[in-house]
């Protein structure tokens, strides 16, 4: 599995990504202001209601697992960086943390990014695990969120397996993805052999109705004059009601 996401680097960039305010990450006026605040905007997916238990598998350093919380009674945040997780852990209890945004070259500027306000804090657990072997008593849960994570696992299949076991029945699913399939993290021969979409539907629709497919982009902030912009295809899927025998298809 890979490393990159242990890094101080992957850290402050995260931390900005998920809870820095406009100005930091993007101070020019051209930018693209659209592309920010994606966190809360694959939450936002979900539909309206108050529910009792969520998930953010992939959560790296928290934002969507929060914004979760506004909604939720329980969240549990699972990722499989331990510095992700400490930071999540550390933002949650400080409400403030400083963070090294890299200038240029070996300029940095020391700035701090912030918890927003009216998340339930009390209710959000954050733990190391992983998405291809998760601890078999989690339970249920009534959203399951996982952004851009897919395309990070060596056998995303093994997360695909899991979800009609995570998400209970009538319940929902945010799975958002970019697309981009990398050696790095996955093999080829366990890419989708065609269409991200299509191979989600194939692995998926036996147990779940697709809702939406929306694109929503984001913008990681590398340097002061350097951007990751990038467009995730977000899907929206809730999981069969059983049918009348009592049974879930
Ligand atoms: C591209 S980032 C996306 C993070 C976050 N969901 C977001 O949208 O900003 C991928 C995340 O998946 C996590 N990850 C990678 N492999 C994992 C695994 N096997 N189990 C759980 N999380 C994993 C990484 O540590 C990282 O936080």
């Amino acid at each position: 599995m890979s490393v990159v996401y242990e890094s101080q680097r992957y850290i402050d960039e995260y931390l900005l990504f998920h809870f820095g305010r406009p100005e930091q990450i993007l101070k020019w006026p051209g930018g693209p202001r659209e592309a920010l605040d994606f966190p809360v905007r694959t939450v936002s997916h979900f539909s309206a209601s108050f529910v009792d238990r969520s998930l953010d598998v992939g959560c790296a350093v928290g934002r969507s697992a929060f914004e979760l919380s506004r909604h939720s009674r329980e969240v549990v945040g699972i990722d499989f960086s331990q510095a992700f997780i400490e930071s999540a852990k550390r933002i949650s209890r400080e409400k403030c943390l400083k963070v090294r945004c890299l200038e240029e070259g070996a300029c940095y500027r020391e700035d701090e990014v912030e918890l927003p306000k009216g998340v339930n804090v009390d209710g959000v657990i954050f733990e190391v695990g992983d998405a291809m072997n998760l601890r078999e008593d989690l339970g249920m849960f009534d959203r399951v969120h996982a952004a851009n994570l897919v395309c990070r696992l060596p056998e995303p299949q093994r997360f695909l397996e899991r979800l009609d076991r995570l998400v209970r029945p009538g319940g929902e699913l945010v799975l958002a993805t970019p697309c981009t399939w990398l050696e790095e993290f996955t093999k080829q021969e366990n890419w989708p052999p065609g269409q991200t979409l299509k191979w989600l539907q194939n692995h998926l629709s036996s147990q779940f109705e697709l809702k939406d497919v929306v694109d929503e982009p984001f913008l990681i902030r590398e340097s002061s004059r350097k951007f990751q912009w990038t467009v995730s295809m977000v899907t929206r899927w809730k999981r069969n009601e059983p049918t009348v025998g009592g049974e879930v298809s």
